[in-house]
């Protein structure tokens, strides 16, 4: 495993849509193994394959709960309901957070690392990172959707 390199916000790469992944290699396999390993070593709770530079639908959440890693390949938000506003932030744009609308709840349909094809539902937190990791396969950052954009301020 190693750390890839996180593109940050005005790299045009984060603004392309991501391709399906239609065969779980070694390469794929590789790829999740590091995305995670970023995203630990950043204190990320999610990082999908475009912000590592590699245009594939993959993402990688972790909430920080007993659930522990989560990983998605070709993840499609199939149902969604409720509606909440909460502070996000990103790796690809560091030092700045903002309010984004999310729903409260998702269904998501994707497949493991084995090729198995799952369903998961998800609330709260975790459905709003999902929607976060999912945004970004198709080009769309926090900052699209975010009101009073602002500097975080470190602690
Ligand atoms: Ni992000």
């Amino acid at each position: 495993m190693s750390l890839r390199n996180v593109r940050k916000l005005g790299d045009e790469l984060l603004r392309k849509k991501s391709r399906k992944i239609e065969v779980i290699d070694d390469r794929i396999l590789e790829l999740l193994d590091d995305m995670a390993e970023t995203m630990y070593s950043l204190d990320g709770v999610g990082l999908a394959a475009p912000q590592v530079g590699v245009l594939r639908r993959a993402v990688v959440v972790d909430i920080g709960d007993e659930n522990g890693l989560h990983e998605f390949i070709n993840p499609e938000i199939v149902e969604q309901s409720g509606e909440d506003v909460m502070t996000e932030g990103c790796l690809s744009v560091p030092g700045s957070i903002g309010e984004v609308k999310r729903p409260t709840y998702v269904k998501v349909r994707a497949f493991n690392r084995k090729g198995e094809e799952f369903e998961l539902e998800a609330h709260d937190y975790f459905a709003r990172a999902i929607c976060h990791e999912v945004d970004h396969l198709d080009g769309t950052i926090f900052v699209d959707k975010a009101e009073n954009i602002r500097p975080k301020e470190v602690q």
